[in-house]
C-alpha cells in the first residue's frame, strides 16, 4: 500500500546517541504503518527505543535517518512552524508521569493547547466554546467535581485522566502514550486502559508504548521493539 492510506507512518528510521567516544544505537531502520481507527502497542525491554521512536512519530524528536508520513506527507518537508502546527493539532501526548502543570488548575491544563494554539485574538472569540468543550471531556473522564483542582490534589488515575483529556482537546487524529498506566496501581492502570479502549471503540487511532505483555495484550496489533528494529509488524 501507499504511504497515503496511513494516517501516520515511518520508513527506515534511526537514531544514535553519542555517550563520549561510544555511539549508541537505539533505532536502527525503523518501518511502521498506522491505519486510522488502529489501537497499537509498542512493547519492548526497557530501553530497546520505544519512547525515542514514539517521539519521533509525534515530531517531539528528530531521527538521524528515515522519513514520517503524515497522511503521505513527508514531515520533513514541513518547515518548523508547520511541524508545530501539525504536533499540536493531528498529535495527543498521554505520558507515564502526566506532565500536567501544578500551577494551573485541571481545567486550565486542559484548555493550555486550544490557548496556545489560537493566539490571543483568536481566544478572544474562541474562549467559551473551547471551555464547553475542556468541561465536556473532563466530565466524560468523571471529572466534574475535579475541574477547579490543582494537579497534585488528585490521585495518580485522576491525573491520567485529566492528561488524557488534554490529549483529546484538539481531536487528534492520534493518541501517542507513553507507558500510561506506568505509574499506577493495576486496578488504576486497568481504569485508564478501559478509558483508551472505549476512544478506540469510538473510532481515536492510538500508540501505545509498553513494556507490559498484560497491558499491551489489551491492543489490536503489537509491534515489538528489539535490537533497534521491529521484530514482528
Ligand atoms: N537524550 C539521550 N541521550 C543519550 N541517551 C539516550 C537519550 N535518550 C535515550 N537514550 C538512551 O537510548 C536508549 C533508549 O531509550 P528509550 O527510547 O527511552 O527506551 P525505552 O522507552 O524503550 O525504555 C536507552 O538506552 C537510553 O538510555
Ligand atoms: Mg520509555
Amino acid at each position: 500500500m501507499e504511504n497515503d492510506t496511513y494516517i501516520l507512518s515511518c520508513t527506515n528510521i534511526s537514531k544514535s546517541y553519542k555517550m563520549g567516544a561510544t555511539k549508541l544505537e537505539v533505532l536502527k531502520g525503523v518501518d511502521m504503518n498506522v491505519a486510522k481507527g488502529e489501537f497499537i502497542a509498542i512493547k519492548g525491554a526497557s530501553g530497546s527505543g520505544k519512547s525515542t521512536l514514539l517521539h519521533i512519530l509525534g515530531t517531539l524528536d528528530r531521527p538521524d535517518n528515515g522519513d514520517v508520513f503524515y497522511q503521505g506527507k513527508n514531515l520533513n518537508s514541513f518547515g518548523a512552524a508547520k511541524i508545530n502546527e501539525f504536533r499540536n493539532k493531528k498529535i495527543g501526548f498521554v505520558f507515564q508521569f502526566y506532565h500536567l502543570l501544578d500551577e494551573l488548575t485541571v481545567l486550565q491544563n486542559v484548555l493550555l493547547s486550544p490557548m496556545v494554539r489560537t493566539g490571543t485574538l483568536g481566544w478572544l472569540f474562541g474562549a467559551g466554546q473551547a471551555k464547553k468543550a475542556a468541561i465536556k471531556l473532563l466530565d466524560d473522564m468523571g471529572l466534574s467535581a475535579r475541574i477547579e483542582h490543582r494537579p497534585f490534589q488528585l490521585s495518580g488515575g485522576e491525573r491520567q485522566r485529566v492528561a488524557i483529556a488534554r490529549a483529546l482537546i484538539n481531536e487528534p487524529d492520534v493518541i501517542l502514550a507513553d507507558e500510561p498506566t506506568g505509574n499506577l496501581d493495576s486496578e488504576t492502570g486497568n481504569d485508564i486502559l478501559r478509558v483508551f479502549e472505549k476512544l478506540n471503540s469510538a473510532g481515536q487511532t492510538i500508540i501505545m508504548v509498553t513494556h507490559d505483555d498484560r497491558i499491551a495484550a489489551k491492543a489490536q496489533r503489537i509491534i515489538r521493539l528489539t535490537d533497534g528494529k521491529i521484530a514482528s509488524a
